[in-house]
């Protein structure tokens, strides 16, 4: 059956912009996320550029990355940044507790690290230890990182091959230091992170961007307390909100669901968006001037691992239904922009809802890949205001689910995009788009679309789930026309 939705895009209006840094990704070490993923070394057999892996590299570079969170998650708490620096023979090598008890050997470190980011031309994000580090090491690592004088740090780095300082900008003081990240009272995290943060210098015109740890997902009063005891000292206050369907026990499978889960999936995805309101309803009280970022710092979905993989590396496989996760996200993203400035996917390669999977030497773009790339015309455009209307459907646990989102920017020529998701299992949806005082003579775009919900790419069939050219648009007197198939994301230009 066919139904229909209607969308207008005030095309002429639009105040905020959206940060590329909403499309960010995280990298920690964590299963194959670096090792195998990102990095393979110099000496591997497998195709690589100063021993980051070409594949993933190239993948990685045309999805323009705005900014990589670096090294965790809840190893950062755990990780001691001076065993990854120095000729590689002489690191130590440390327990991974936190994921598999894998022993990690710190052959990826912080040269490794800030010299990706600078070939992906991409922000790097520093997650400092606090949890289990000293106020020294993380002042020390600044200084390593950042000074250009002639400075103890400066003089270390230099002796390690690098002469410059970096440029870094995200500095994260902590990490969930509710629980892996140290188990604390968001009243002595505060405390904390005013001290650890003290010591963070601005050395040598480089701008620190400081970030305190925040919340998970419906914890408000952690909000709360950061805010009225952190206040001003910090630039940005982070959040976690995972599409998950619970802590404990099986998180169910990642491709073996009904139409009944994925209906539960976008409504629980979608839930993010009341999360985010009421977080950004506690930092208004304290900072009306918005001058405090929001930063959803890890997002997106965790289900149960892939049988037979190594316990704790949390690799999964990735359908259709974390491709509308990712777009549904997004959608919603864009709408928070004037306080939410950053948003990062767990995680980019081989962990959780990831860009990549790999195996050996062969490589899997992902559907959450392609949204991501569909998507990336969204980066650093205006958002447009836009109203929609359309069908909902009641889902599990007392959500209720739109059956079309949408979104739309106009970027810095001009051209405006519109990306549309048709959440529909079973039927095509016919929508009509207004653009009021525009006379758009052309739209050409690409879908994302499969025959079944759990369809994904594996290495045996890799190309299963991509995009391919949008046609289904007629333009009629400035106002599109546009069929959408059940189960479908679309982003269009209009030209
Ligand atoms: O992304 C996996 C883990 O999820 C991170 O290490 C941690 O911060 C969160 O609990």
């Amino acid at each position: 059956a066919q139904k229909s939705a209607t969308l207008t895009v005030h095309t002429d209006q639009g105040k905020e912009i959206i940060p590329k840094e909403i499309y960010g990704q995280f990298a920690e070490h964590l299963g194959s996320c670096i090792y195998g993923g990102l990095w393979v070394g110099e000496n591997s057999d497998i195709p690589n550029i100063k021993g980051y892996r070409t594949d993933v590299f190239n993948a990685l570079k045309d999805l323009s990355v705005p900014v990589l969170r670096w090294p965790g998650g809840c190893f950062a708490d755990e990780y001691h940044w001076m065993d990854g620096i120095g000729p590689k023979a002489n690191r130590p090598k440390m327990v991974n507790n936190n994921w598999g008890g894998t022993i990690e050997d710190n052959s990826f470190g912080t040269h490794e690290f800030l010299n990706l980011c600078e070939m992906l031309g991409c922000e790097p994000y520093i997650s400092g230890n606090v949890g289990s580090g000293t106020v020294e090491e993380l002042a020390k690592w600044v200084e390593y990182m950042t000074s250009d004088g002639d400075s103890p740090m400066a003089n270390l780095r230099r002796k390690n091959g690098r002469d410059q300082a970096w440029k870094v900008k995200f500095l994260g003081v902590g990490n969930e230091s509710w629980g892996c990240g140290g188990s604390m009272r968001p009243e002595y995290y505060a405390d904390l992170y005013r001290r650890y943060s003290t010591y963070c210098r601005d050395y040598d015109g480089n701008r620190l961007y400081k970030i305190a740890s925040g919340a998970s997902d419906y914890d408000y009063n952690w909000t709360d307390v950061l805010m009225k005891q952190v206040g001003h000292r910090m630039h940005g206050l982070s959040l976690h909100y995972y599409t998950v369907t619970g802590w404990s026990g099986s998180k169910t499978s990642a491709t073996q669901f009904n139409k009944d889960d994925f209906y539960w999936t976008m409504g629980k995805c979608l839930e993010v968006e009341d999360v985010i309101k009421k977080h950004c309803a506690i930092m208004d009280k304290y900072d009306k001037d918005k001058k405090i970022a929001l930063l959803l710092d890890e997002w997106g979905t965790w289900w149960d691992e892939e049988p037979g993989t190594i316990r704790g590396h949390l690799y999964q496989q990735n359908t259709l239904r974390d491709a509308f996760v990712a777009s549904l996200s997004l959608d919603v993203f864009h709408k928070y922009t004037d306080r939410l400035k950053m948003a990062n996917i767990a995680q980019v390669v081989n962990v959780l809802q990831s860009m990549i999977l790999t195996k050996g030497k062969d490589i899997v773009l992902t559907p959450s890949y392609y949204v991501f790339k569909m998507y990336k015309v969204h980066q650093d455009a205006t958002d447009l205001p836009i109203e929609l209307n359309c069908e909902q459907k009641s889902v599990r646990d007392n959500r209720t689910v739109p059956l079309v989102s949408a979104t739309a920017s106009k970027n810095k020529d001009g051209v405006v995009h519109i990306s549309l998701s048709n959440v529909d299992t079973d039927n095509e949806q016919e929508i009509t788009i207004n653009l009021p005082n525009v006379n758009a003579k052309k739209a050409v775009g690409e879908i994302l679309s499969s025959a079944n919900l759990t369809d994904h790419n594996s290495f045996e069939k890799p190309n299963t789930v991509k995009p391919a050219p949008f046609k289904e648009v007629k333009i009629n007197k400035g106002t599109l026309k546009v069929k959408l198939p059940a189960k479908s994301i679309v982003t269009l230009e209009l030209q």
